[in-house]
């Protein structure tokens, strides 16, 4: 399982080659997406910026409603899932784009209305299309995969008693990874992995206990921490590769595998 983030922009399909070899090899490979960058560039382009609620305990969201849902499904579905795909079958690799509605794949519950902070005013946002995701079922990725092809997923999700619900990508990847009873799961974004200080790439943590991950969620930043709590838990729940690398090198998958980045490990010491 490798997920690729949207804040990678075109070093996106930097893993495309990484993942040929891979296929190539014999293994079976699944690539996650995101798109929240691509999503935001799109949202100014239609003069629809987009728009942030922060929860009573300082959480910060991206506020979904329905034309910011529509407006992130474009992105994501439209603008960085068809270079990605493009990118693979330029390389002989028969990659598939779905999204985690497509065959029931990824089901979701919509998150409950909450009290929160939108553009500095407090209130109940009771139109956030955004939800946690509460089950996989993974038959059409093992029937693509058993075809000899690569799926390219990404949220949405499906909530069936509302619609398409916005999840997070590196839950979603983390979520497929358990329910595949994946080997690995590489998360690549655009920092070297875990930084001790966002702002040093020196401070790098190599190897994290996944018995003690909490302990890191005060160092990592907003969208480091769902990075940091999806990779602990798969590692937690039994798949037993998990790093979280920098996607911007040159063959940052083989890399990733031969231990650049923070690796996952056993027990709770470092
Ligand atoms: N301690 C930290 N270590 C690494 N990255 C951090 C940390 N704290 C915050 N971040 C931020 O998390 C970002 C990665 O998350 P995100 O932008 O959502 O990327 P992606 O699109 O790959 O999901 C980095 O670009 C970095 O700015
Ligand atoms: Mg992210």
């Amino acid at each position: 399982m490798i997920k690729v983030g949207g804040s990678l922009g075109d070093d996106m399909s930097r893993a495309c080659a990484d993942i040929r070899d891979l296929v190539l090899s014999g293994a079976s490979v699944v690539v996650v997406h995101g798109g929240g960058a691509e999503s935001d560039k799109l949202a100014l382009e239609l003069g629809r910026p987009p728009r942030y609620l922060t929860s009573t305990k300082g959480r910060r969201s991206r506020y979904t409603d329905s034309l910011a849902l529509d407006v992130l499904t474009l992105g994501m579905l439209g603008r960085v899932k068809p270079p990605l795909t493009v990118s693979l079958l330029g390389m002989g690799v028969r990659a598939v784009g779905l999204s985690g509605i497509d065959g029931g794949l990824v089901t979701a519950r919509r998150n409950p209305p909450a009290r929160v902070v939108v553009d500095g005013e407090e209130r109940v946002v009771r139109d956030d299309l955004a939800g946690r995701i509460v089950s996989v079922d993974p038959t059409l990725v093992r029937t693509l995969l058993d075809a000899g092809f690569v799926p390219v997923v990404s949220p949405p999700a499906l909530d069936p008693a509302v619609g398409p619900l916005n999840v997070d990508a590196d839950r979603f990847a983390a979520e497929l990874a358990m329910s595949l009873g994946a080997d690995w799961l590489i998360i690549l974004s655009n920092v070297p992995g875990l930084l001790l200080d966002a702002a040093d790439p020196s401070s790098l943590v190599t190897r994290l206990p996944s018995g003690r991950f909490e302990e890191y969620l005060d160092v990592a930043g907003g969208r480091m921490k769902v990075k940091l709590r999806s990779a602990g838990d798969a590692h937690r729940a039994g798949v037993p590769h998990v790093v979280l690398a920098d996607g911007r090198s040159d063959s940052p998958v083989h890399a990733a595998r031969a231990g650049a980045g923070t690796t996952f490990v056993e027990g709770d010491v470092q």
